[in-house]
């Protein structure tokens, strides 16, 4: 039985990330903004092509301290989507907004730019979309839409990493856009997350609300909290960061493979290739539709289980059932995503997944199609 889990950190070499931790034992600079963090920062702005940029312990606290760096009116409605990462309902309701959920495109699985008007009330004072899977959202639609009703737009742009759109990083859209380099992801600091923003007023605001509201050594004007990057993990990301552009390479073949086995299958669709974006290959989730496939998702969940192979509901439950919330959010608002989400499969992916581990994955799932024939 093999063992293949959906995903696998990247990692530099043992020896490229101690040389690269050498310093802090020179320096004792352990966090606080150091010198790793500095020239962290410096090339992450250049690769993602952004302006302005501040980094987080994660990418949920790059979300939740953007928010409150907006000053929203407390209890204004934000417009997101549940079909996502349970960061982004969250970073709203910690922030004592109330999420107002939007249903998805069927085909990108992104905000559904055509259903957004429809929900804009007086209390509307921002749109959360999320770059889903890495997809881009209708980034055009949603600006022409936030600025005839004056609205903020806060990207989650967790699953975008190093994607551009029209030649541009996908950072420099919106507000503010938030990337995770969270373990999972297509690029990593161990955790970690970073906020890409164009208003300079804004980021002293952002600063402040990660380290504890401190404005000067003795002024304290704000009520922060702690969410800076340490030096360690600056590091990796240094490291890393070398990489990343091989590794997005590498994943782009293991696509190539999925696409050579299940574009066309009957029952199955894929996500898109999107005009004008340079993709970062971050997921390969699969829809599987029982009727015309002929097995349900969660049978092929298990017949690849039952192999050891790590396929993952991802996003399954979605956000506006959670328990949490106490059955406050009518799920059948958003049908295009209760149907996406119980159809969704994302199949395992990373650099250095093999291809002959594709075949016996894919191996696997036509095989269920065929045991119900
Ligand atoms: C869509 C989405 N938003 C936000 C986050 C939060 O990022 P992090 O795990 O770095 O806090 C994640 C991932 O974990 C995510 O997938």
């Amino acid at each position: 039985m093999v063992n293949i889990l959906v995903t696998r950190s990247s990692m530099p070499s043992m020896d490229e990330y101690i040389k690269e931790i050498e310093d802090i034992w020179d320096s004792h600079w352990l966090t606080n903004m150091g010198p790793k963090h500095k020239e962290f920062q410096k090339n992450l702005k250049e690769y993602l092509k952004v302006e302005q940029m501040d980094m987080f312990t994660n990418g949920h606290m790059a979300l939740e301290l953007s928010l409150q760096a907006m000053n929203l009116p407390r209890g204004s409605e934000i417009i997101t989507t549940p079909f996502t990462f349970a960061s982004t309902t969250h970073a709203i309701v910690r922030n004592r907004l109330e999420p107002v959920f939007c249903d998805i495109d069927p085909v990108d699985f992104t905000i559904d730019v055509k259903k957004i008007e429809d929900l804009i009330t007086d209390k509307t004072s921002a749109i959360m979309p999320v770059h889903v899977y890495g997809n881009v959202c209708n980034i055009e639609e949603i600006q022409r839409i936030a600025r005839k009703y004056d609205l903020k737009v806060i990207y989650d742009a967790a699953h975008t990493f190093g994607v551009e759109y029209h030649g541009l990083g996908i950072g420099t859209f919106g507000d503010v856009s938030c990337f995770s380099f969270h373990a999972t992801k297509v690029f990593n600091s161990i955790e970690g997350g970073a906020a890409c923003f164009r208003d300079e007023e804004f980021g002293l605001e952002l600063y402040r609300l990660k380290n504890f509201g401190i404005r000067g050594p003795e002024r304290v004007d704000g009520v922060g909290a702690n969410a800076k990057m340490n030096e360690f993990c600056a590091a990796m990301g240094i490291c890393n960061l070398r990489h990343v552009n091989e590794e997005i390479a590498k994943r782009k073949l293991v696509v190539e493979r999925y696409r050579e086995w299940l574009d066309n299958v009957e029952g199955v669709q894929l996500n898109p290739v999107q005009e004008d974006v340079k993709p970062n290959y971050a997921y390969f989730p699969v829809i599987f539709d029982e009727k015309t496939f002929g097995a349900s998702r969660n049978e092929v969940f298990e017949a690849l289980q039952e192999v050891g192979i790590g396929a993952r509901k991802y996003f399954y439950p979605l956000t506006n059932t959670f328990e949490c919330f106490h059955g406050k959010y009518d799920v059948n608002r958003t049908p295009v995503a209760l149907h996406i989400s119980k159809r969704v499969l994302t199949l395992p992916l990373y650099a250095d997944l093999d291809v002959d581990t594709v075949d016996k994955i894919c191996e696997v799932i036509l095989k269920c199609k065929e045991n119900i024939k």
